[in-house]
């Protein structure tokens, strides 16, 4: 078990307002974790998790707005993501007309250009950012990838990839192992249970699985599935009390009979 003092350790969370991310702070404070978020809207944070964590505004694309998050950060989970398609949540310079759309699924490249908020600037570049802004004696960083980072040719990922997602998340990915910094990658498969949007903090610390599947950890990247937000929620906040899952990258999902109590210690322990 990590030496931890949680009186002392706190944790930044990046996405915190997000489906992964709300249940991640929820889970820290359960533990009695000291918790600061990164956001780029206070009033919705402070609307979510009322007094109970830090607010630190700042945007993953723009490194300047990093540092002012950093003071006594011990560890970073980083949640932060889009869609993997083009939608509105890309924040297009201007919304593409029915031509556009067109130019842009035919050639996805293209879309590139004009989103402001796609994979290629969240997971890629800010996740990169992210990284350079982290303190030196950070114990560790804590990145939400993805299932197929290494099949991308293969179905279903090679659609999932068709416009960048799994390059963008494998380009986070390797900013993060170069860093030095002690690091674990999770990458779930595909994400069910919530968001959850309840603006209230109590409901999500209450929040149960509705999935009857046990929890599957594998590395290199062979597996596929559903993944519940709330089990990789626990999985980015477990591997901080488990030593043997630092520099480390594994696969999430829910598969099989689900115990009573989900064992973590043993999921990690069997990481190589
Ligand atoms: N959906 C899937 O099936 C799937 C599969 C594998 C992996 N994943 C990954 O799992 C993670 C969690 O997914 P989710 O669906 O639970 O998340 P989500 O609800 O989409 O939340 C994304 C979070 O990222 C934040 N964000 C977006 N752009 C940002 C920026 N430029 N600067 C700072 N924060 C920014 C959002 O904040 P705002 O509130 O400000 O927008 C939000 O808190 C993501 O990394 C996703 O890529 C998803």
């Amino acid at each position: 078990m990590t030496s931890f003092d949680s009186a002392k350790d706190l944790v930044l969370v990046a996405g915190a307002t997000g489906g992964v991310g709300q249940l991640v702070v929820g889970k820290l404070l359960e533990k009695g974790l000291k918790v600061r978020v990164l956001t780029r809207n206070a009033a919705k944070a402070e609307d979510m998790f009322k007094q109970k964590v830090e607010i630190a505004v700042g945007d993953i694309r723009q490194p300047a707005t990093l540092p002012a998050a950093m003071p006594g950060v011990i560890h970073i989970i980083n949640c932060t993501g889009t869609t993997a398609f083009p939608s509105a949540r890309w924040e297009f310079d201007e919304t593409p007309n029915l031509i556009e759309w067109g130019i842009i699924f035919l050639n996805p490249k293209s879309s590139e250009a004009k989103a402001k908020n796609s994979p290629a600037k969240i997971d890629a570049q800010g996740a990169s950012n992210l990284v350079a802004a982290a303190p030196q004696n950070l114990k560790r960083f804590v990145f939400v990838s993805s299932c197929g980072i290494l099949r991308k040719n293969q179905f279903p990922f090679s659609i999932l990839n068709g416009f960048g997602v799994l390059d963008a998340k494998q380009k986070g990915e390797e900013s993060i192992i170069n860093s030095g910094l002690p690091y674990t990658i999770i990458r779930p498969g595909r994400l069910i249970d919530g968001p959850y949007t309840s603006y209230d903090l109590n409901t999500l610390l209450k929040a149960k699985t509705g999935g009857k599947y046990g929890v599957v950890i594998g590395t290199g990247d062979t597996l596929s599935g559903d993944a519940s937000r709330i089990d990789v929620a626990n999985a980015c906040v477990e591997c901080l009390f488990q030593p043997n899952s630092s520099r480390k990258i594994f696969e999430i999902v829910n598969q099989g009979q689900r115990p009573s109590v989900i064992d973590w210690e043993t999921l990690f322990s069997g990481i190589e």
